[in-house]
């Protein structure tokens, strides 16, 4: 929209101060986020904040939770430096607590607090505070993965657990990858005071550096509201997809689907209870160009069958025909 001067130095790596205050403009008004414009990291990926955030409190041996079933990418990073990753199994309320202290207290739990991946469950707020309580008393860092969180699609999304953290033990990571393009390579992290100097120390010397001039058009397109007017499509878009999506998979009325209605987020998990297991369908399906992920291989101790259908890269206008070709693969098996 403006001319943009560039600052080219090598001042200024973990973020330009005009993406940082346009961005936390946008994360307290839409998710209750306190911060000051000097916690906000910008980097390539929430991948990136992942490894940056490992690096800074996990040492190898450390005991870490993930979510059961979970994102497999954060798992990897974790077990790269060397970490006991112990899964705690998810319930409608998102990842739970053990009810008697364990010897081996977390350094780092992650969670996808809004819509949790895959499952798509919201985290309430009794769950919330219990969650951050317990991460206080232990010492752990929490991260919270907000990365589809713009996707909500009735009423307002329970504000954040950052927001709500009075402890300072919440690390905050976004994206642009589901709200704009994953090939943008831009993400960000709100990194509690006591954190920052070593996460930024991590950051740069990392060579996690996102260039200056697509910064500076992403805070001018958030600035001048250009990226509000994007969400306000993208979102009502996805909505109407997931919508059609249950919608066409619940007039198959195949009992062994369970179909939930669609809160928000751009993944519908439906769970399997079929003989013939998640994965021998997901090949099939393939075969006949349908991706979905078997919801097992998700999974770590706690086995369940399901699937995992994504909405992004289908049109509404295909969604009825793949879903009655999803139903009609389903039916060739028990
Ligand atoms: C739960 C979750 N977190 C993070 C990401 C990745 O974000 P990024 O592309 O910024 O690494 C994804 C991508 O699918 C995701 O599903």
């Amino acid at each position: 929209r403006q001319p943009i001067s560039h600052d080219l130095s090598y001042a200024q790596q973990c973020g330009l101060p005009a993406l940082r205050e346009a961005l936390l403009v946008h994360l307290r008004q839409a998710r209750g986020v306190q911060a000051e414009p000097a916690q906000v990291l910008i980097v390539p990926s929430a991948q990136a904040a992942f490894a940056i955030l490992a690096q800074a409190c996990v040492e190898p041996g450390d005991t870490v939770w993930v979510e059961d079933p979970g994102y497999p990418g954060i798992g990897s990073v974790l077990r790269s430096r060397g970490a006991v990753v112990v899964a705690r199994p998810v319930d409608l309320a998102g990842i739970t607590l053990p009810q008697e202290q364990s010897s081996q207290a977390p350094k780092l739990i992650y969670t996808t607090p809004s819509h949790q991946f895959p499952t798509g469950v919201t985290m309430p707020l009794p769950r919330r505070l219990a969650l951050l309580e317990h991460a206080a008393r232990v010492g752990a860092l929490v991260i919270e993965d907000d990365y589809d969180s713009e996707y909500q699609y009735h009423g307002h999304p329970v504000p954040s657990l950052q927001g709500l953290d009075t402890q300072g033990c919440v690390a905050y990571v976004g994206t642009f990858s589901k709200t704009l393009a994953p090939g943008l390579r831009m993400a960000y992290l709100v990194v509690p005071p006591r954190w920052l100097a070593l996460v930024e120390t991590i950051a740069t010397v990392s060579g996690y550096a996102v260039p200056a001039h697509f910064q500076l058009a992403m805070a001018d397109f958030m600035a001048g509201g250009g990226f509000q007017r994007h969400l306000r499509r993208v979102t009502t878009e996805a909505g109407e997809r997931m919508q059609r999506l249950a919608q066409t998979l619940r007039q198959a009325q195949d009992p062994r689907l369970g179909i939930p209605k669609p809160q928000g987020g751009l993944q519908l998990c439906v769970d399997w209870s079929g003989q013939t297991p998640d994965t021998a369908i997901a090949k099939r399906l393939l075969e006949r160009n349908l991706y979905v992920v078997p919801l097992s291989s998700l999974c770590h101790v706690n086995p369940r069958q399901g699937f995992v259908m994504g909405v992004g890269l289908v049109s509404k206008e295909e969604i009825p025909e793949a879903a009655a070709r999803f139903v009609e693969t389903l039916s060739e098996f028990d």
